[in-house]
């Protein structure tokens, strides 16, 4: 069977999908390296992924997907490789704004990405401006993104509000405030950490790391992902 130009694996149930992917995208530079190419040529193929897996992600019926695409800690990258990086979010969202549009698709980031550059924050904000009103799917992109540092953000929040929080009303005080937590991350490359990653929002979610490349991860590893997350028993402290 095929949803759009998306093929389903005959052992996936659609009526059983996560409503919120996470993805860590790990092993761009392994796989450039395995080619004998420089690490940008990882990054590059990373990015081209994004946008393919991201058709069969929104094509099987799931709503929401974020990706890692730079932590709070990837500063410590060289400078040529975190300007390729930026580059490639930048570009990426900017020629595809109008298919984003046309598809109902809201363009989000969540992170300290108003400390980038200029021309990056303003393309990020121009691609969320034009999105905001696509109710369809969610696209959102980790930036410049910690886990410890959006909860620390969130505490500085609730200190100036000054009124004792719930779980739910500090929620909303996270970068991701107004989505659903992660129902499902996946983190491939063979690591198995979570590197700082949505910390609060992945209390309950479950977890699957997989030796493939991100670059090489495709519509067939991530059903075989969706097909181990059907397969789990979400009791969420329950003993059902
Ligand atoms: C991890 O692999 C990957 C990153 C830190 C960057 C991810 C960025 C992209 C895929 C491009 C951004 C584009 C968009 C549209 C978000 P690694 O470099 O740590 O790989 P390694 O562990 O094999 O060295």
């Amino acid at each position: 069977m095929k949803i759009g130009k998306t093929k389903v694996n005959d052992e996936l149930d659609l009526s059983k999908l996560p409503q919120h992917i996470a993805i860590i995208m790990d092993g761009n530079g392994r796989w450039a390296k395995k080619r004998g190419l420089p690490r940008k040529f990882g990054h590059k193929a990373g990015c081209d992924n994004i946008k393919k897996i991201t058709r069969n992600i929104f094509d099987l019926g799931i709503k929401i997907v974020t990706y890692f695409a730079f932590s709070t800690e990837n500063w410590k990258r060289p400078k040529e490789e975190i300007d390729e990086i930026f580059n490639l979010i930048r570009k990426y969202v900017e020629e595809n704004t109008e298919d984003f549009v046309s598809d109902g698709i809201k363009v989000t980031f969540c992170g300290k990405y108003e400390e980038l550059p200029k021309d990056i924050v303003d393309s990020f904000k121009k691609v969320q401006n034009e999105t905001k009103y696509c109710s369809k799917n969610v696209l959102n992109f980790a930036v410049n993104y910690g886990g410890r540092d959006e909860i620390i953000r969130a505490v500085n929040k609730a200190i100036k509000i000054g009124e004792p929080v719930t779980e739910q009303s500090f929620a909303k005080l996270l970068d991701n405030g107004n989505l659903v937590d992660p129902d499902f991350v996946i983190r491939t490359s063979g690591e198995l950490r979570i590197s700082n990653f949505m910390l609060y929002e992945m209390a309950y979610s479950e977890f699957y790391f997989c030796k493939t490349y991100w670059p090489s991860f495709g519509n067939k590893e991530l059903q075989e992902a969706l097909i181990s997350y059907q397969n789990r028993n979400r009791r969420f402290g329950s003993i059902k």
